[in-house]
């Protein structure tokens, strides 16, 4: 059963901004040490680290009003195809899966989440 969905935007210049000012705090602050390690630091660096930042919006969208968890709760990593995959990190969240879908171009990084409670 589907509990709800959620979209986020985020403009790649603002995240590349916010990391280059916040350096290594803010990324702790809002990247889980796994997502911050699985994504080298190529050309499309800050795409993929906005892309990750709507992801984690979005997803906090799609639990509603009740969401209670930080950023670095919501991990997002790809499987070895590229698709990328949400894990939540806190128990209360057990019974949910999460579906996530990214896209990013020079400019804009977009993510929609589905929160969907496990068959
Ligand atoms: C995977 C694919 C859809 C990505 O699309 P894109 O326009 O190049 O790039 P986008 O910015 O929209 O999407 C990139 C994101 O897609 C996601 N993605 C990659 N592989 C994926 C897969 N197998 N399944 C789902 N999502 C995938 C990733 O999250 C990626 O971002 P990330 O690397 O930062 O995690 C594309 O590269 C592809 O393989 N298309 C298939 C084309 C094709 O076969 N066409 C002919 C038949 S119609």
């Amino acid at each position: 059963m589907i509990v709800g969905i959620g979209v986020d935007i985020v403009k790649v210049s603002k995240m590349e901004e916010a990391v280059l000012k916040g350096g290594e705090s803010f990324l702790k602050r809002v990247f889980n040490d796994c997502e911050i390690s699985h994504l080298a630091k190529g050309a499309i660096y800050f795409q993929r680290l906005a892309a990750r930042f709507a992801a984690k919006e979005a997803v906090i969208k799609s639990l509603g009003k009740t969401a209670s968890l930080s950023l670095r709760d919501i991990v997002v990593i790809n499987l070895e195809s590229g698709m990328p995959v949400c894990r939540l990190s806190l128990p209360k969240y057990r019974d949910l899966e999460i579906l996530i879908s990214l896209s990013h171009i020079e400019d804009y990084a977009v993510a929609t989440a589905v929160a969907q409670k496990k068959a």
